[in-house]
């Protein structure tokens, strides 16, 4: 997709916070899983806190972040999202190429984000009472009839989370190796080479304080600290 003839410029795309999120993210989910499978359910749970706090901070940084990572700014309409997919196959970096998601991925972000967000919050009502007798901190608040449910959306859901990432990883390695962009080094650095002709749009990119980032991403991990010791008593 790149257009080798023309000249490339070096821009700014990703801000710290929504990196240090994702890299994070990607962490934590892993360690829950793996946690999972060797049966270490307090490293489980605590795996799914952080993931619940990343998603917190997720959800403000989506409306108090740098422009472009605002929901606002990525979340298009079904007519924006299906021309881009028309494009996807021959279009030229210009077409393709946007000062943040583009109209497909954004929506895709917003599952991966709903997803994991079920799979945490259902997690705090799950129990296992025949091997590791693991109660979830909010067990105790509900019925034994939303537990069980939540035990079911927990145990479901995953399969969801699993069809999502490997859509999502494909997506990526299908930019880098077909489109020959490297989106992936870009969520990395936070830095992306672009034709010189379409920098200016990256060059509007309004981008809010990281010290601001992290400082909310440390107060939403004390309010699920806070919420699960509560709950614990
Ligand atoms: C996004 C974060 C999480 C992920 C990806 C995750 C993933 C999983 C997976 C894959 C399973 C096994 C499902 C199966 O065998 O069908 C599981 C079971 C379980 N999870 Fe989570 N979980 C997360 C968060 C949590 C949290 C926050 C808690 C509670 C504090 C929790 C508590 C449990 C319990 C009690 C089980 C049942 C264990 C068993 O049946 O052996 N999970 N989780
Ligand atoms: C547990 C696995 C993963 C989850 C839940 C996940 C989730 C997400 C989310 C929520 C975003 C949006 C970032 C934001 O605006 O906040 C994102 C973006 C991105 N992820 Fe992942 N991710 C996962 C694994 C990976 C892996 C393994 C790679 C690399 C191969 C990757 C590459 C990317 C890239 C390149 C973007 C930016 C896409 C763009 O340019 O629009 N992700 N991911």
């Amino acid at each position: 997709m790149s257009d080798d003839t023309e000249p490339q410029k070096t821009v700014r795309l990703w801000d710290f916070p929504v990196r240090l999120f994702h890299w994070a993210l990607v962490i934590a989910i892993a360690t829950s899983w793996w946690s999972n499978q060797e049966v270490m359910i307090d490293i489980h749970a605590l795996a799914g806190y952080s993931v619940l706090a990343l998603v917190l901070f997720r959800i403000i940084w989506g409306f108090v972040g740098s422009s472009n990572v605002r929901f606002s700014s990525f979340l298009a309409g079904p007519g924006k999202v299906i021309g881009y997919m028309r494009k996807l196959p021959n279009g030229s970096v210009r077409d393709l190429t946007y000062p943040g998601h583009n109209p497909a991925g954004g929506w895709m972000v917003i599952v991966l984000i709903l997803l994991v967000a079920i799979q945490a919050i259902s997690g705090l009502f799950a129990s296992e009472d025949t091997f590791l007798f693991f109660d979830g901190p909010l067990v105790a608040y509900v019925s034994s009839d939303v537990a069980s449910t939540m035990n079911f959306i927990h145990h479901t859901n995953i399969n969801l989370i699993y069809g999502a990432v490997a859509l999502h990883v494909l997506a990526a390695i299908f930019y880098l190796m077909i489109k020959r962009e490297n989106l992936i080094g870009a969520m990395i650095t936070g830095v992306r080479k672009v034709p010189e002709s379409i920098a200016a749009g990256f060059m509007q990119i309004r981008f809010a304080s990281p010290v601001l980032g992290i400082a909310i991403l440390l107060v939403c991990g004390l309010a699920v600290w806070g919420m699960v010791t509560l709950a614990r008593g």
